[in-house]
């Protein structure tokens, strides 16, 4: 097949998208368009691709829709290599998922969907590699909460030609009603969700769905590049595990009703592909990218998660209590992958034959223990985070306990066994995280403090980070960087993306942030970059 020679302009100007190097919003898919949550693309094969959009039914009909799809090798839609025509309807919110097959690999392709005189926009996608692959580039995100601002850091990857696919690690949507977890200046510019309530039911996660599918800069990301996403616990409820929530209580009825609703309305509004064996649970599955990297997509939250321990309910006082506490955290029957999906991926590092493992899942890997911030904090009067509350955390981490108990520092032993399955089979592993907020690398090591691979954290494209902590930027890193070993980088402070390049000798970790979500007006900032060369496990500033 032929490359792609349409210029990157063409490409952005017919995709709605502003020539100017600045992104406008994305044009085509307006409020008047039945198409208007726009395209996406996902879950790349090297002969196929889930292409994804949803139709608006018309005023007062309820009954099904008929929408046709085409897959062109150019922009013009001249060289058309598939198309047919799908049926959507209420029982799937008039989504509309096709996985197109019969495809080349490493190519670049473009789709579009039309329903009677309705046409949507233009998505472009492109299929794995198949072998011999010297280079690859991903674009890391999570965390976009559309009541904390506006998506500047999709836009950013959306303008880029040289991506090969966009990871999302989670919290693509949050459940918070109306004003939580929201920043009133985002709010103010039109950023309010509904339903207004906290979403709990199918039709609550599928109008939240909805809202922020019409957000431009969300809508070109997926029409630019195909994503392959894994849910963290917002798209459920917060600090989920396998059998509730923190935000959750029985007044809002049944876990497993929630959990199942939440997994229904991702699967019907994700350009993901289903499990084989039909499991809404089971999202874990793994891309090969050519003979360079296995990306290993896992779940560390919804399948098999133990329940999570909290210091607030589990630890008296540090002092006196540390040990029990300690031997509890490293009970080997707490997972956080659960056996089954354990097994799947000792299986797949077994066999990989790739010279690097990705693992793109939702938690730090790096163990993580809070600094003595005390003598630069100013602290507010009330809140989370006033001066008793950091004593308490500080007196925590004196006794060596980890600062958060969300991530794998509070499933040290199911750590342990993803460690020891890499070094039994000699994996090169890069760990991906999201969930914080904050951007971070780490030197991963086992307990016995033996090397087990690297980690790069993306920060959050609209969530705040650690800037809630009034500490200045810097010695908040400086301190956490001293405190802790195997972490050798921290940005706590600003909104942006990680961008992972990968040959055969090394991978790199580059960190891009925007100046402001808060105005569709904004800089991007090059942040700094890091490198693993193969079989070393220890990153040095590139
Ligand atoms: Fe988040």
């Amino acid at each position: 097949m032929a490359k792609l020679t349409v210029s990157r302009r063409r490409v952005l100007q017919t995709m709605g998208v502003a020539a100017s190097g600045l992104v406008a919003p994305f044009a085509v898919a307006g409020n008047g368009s039945r198409f208007r949550h726009g395209v996406a693309s996902g879950d790349p094969l090297a002969d196929r691709v889930i292409l994804w959009t949803r139709i608006t039914p018309k005023a007062g009909a309820s009954g099904p829709a008929e929408v046709s799809w085409e897959v062109s090798e150019d922009l013009a839609f001249k060289r058309i290599v598939t198309r047919g025509t799908e049926v959507t309807d209420a029982d799937r919110d008039y989504t509309v998922k096709v996985d197109a097959s019969g495809l080349e690999a490493g190519e670049t392709y473009f789709y579009r969907f039309s329903a009677g005189d309705d046409t949507s926009p233009v998505g472009r996608t492109r299929t794995l590699p198949k072998d011999g692959v010297r280079a690859l580039k991903l674009a890391v995100v999570s965390c976009s909460n559309y009541p904390q601002g506006y998506f500047n850091v999709y836009h950013e990857i959306a303008a880029r030609d040289d991506i090969h696919a966009v990871l999302h690690l989670g919290d693509y949507i949050y459940e918070y009603a109306a004003g939580g977890y929201a920043n009133p200046h985002a709010v103010n510019f039109g950023h309010h969700v509904e339903p207004e309530h906290e979403i709990v039911t199918l039709d609550d996660y599928r109008a939240r769905h909805a809202v922020y599918k019409t957000e431009p800069g969300l809508q070109a990301v997926h029409a630019a590049h195909p994503m392959i996403a894994v849910w963290d616990d917002h798209e459920s409820a917060n600090d989920s595990w396998r059998h509730g929530a923190e935000n959750h209580d029985e007044t809002q009825g049944s876990w497993y009703d929630r959990k199942r609703a939440s997994v229904q309305a991702y699967r019907e509004w994700l350009p993901i592909r289903d499990a084989e064996d039909g499991d809404p649970l089971r999202i874990y599955r793994h891309f090969d990218f050519g003979g360079l990297a296995d990306l290993i997509m896992l779940d560390a939250r919804l399948i098999g998660r133990s329940e999570p321990l909290l210091y607030a309910e589990h630890l008296g006082d540090p002092a006196t209590d540390a040990e029990r506490f300690r031997n509890a955290l490293h009970d080997p029957q707490r997972t956080i992958l659960g056996n089954a999906q354990l097994d799947w991926l000792n299986g797949r590092l077994q066999s990989a034959q790739t010279p690097w493992q990705i693992l793109g899942q939702q938690v730090l890997m790096g163990k993580v223990h809070l600094p003595d911030v005390l003598d630069v904090a100013r602290f507010p009067a009330e809140g989370p985070f006033t001066r008793p509350a950091a004593e308490r955390l500080l007196s925590i981490a004196e006794q060596g306990l980890p600062f958060n108990l969300d991530a794998w520092d509070g499933y040290p032993a199911a750590r342990e066994r993803v460690f020891a399955a890499g070094r039994t089979h000699g994996s090169n592993l890069i760990s991906l995280a999201g969930d914080t907020h904050n951007g971070w690398a780490f030197n991963l090591a086992d307990e016995r403090g033996r090397p087990a691979g690297v980690e790069f954290a993306t920060p959050s494209v609209s969530s705040p980070g650690m800037e809630i902590v009034a500490v200045p930027p810097g010695i908040l890193a400086e301190r956490f960087v001293a405190a802790n070993p195997e972490l050798v980088y921290l940005d706590s402070a600003r909104r942006g993306w990680l961008e992972v390049a990968i040959t055969p000798e090394s991978a790199t970790g580059r960190w891009h942030f925007v100046t402001t979500v808060l105005s569709r007006t904004y800089q991007p900032l090059l942040g700094p970059a890091w490198r693993v060369h193969a079989g070393e496990a220890t990153l040095q500033r590139a």
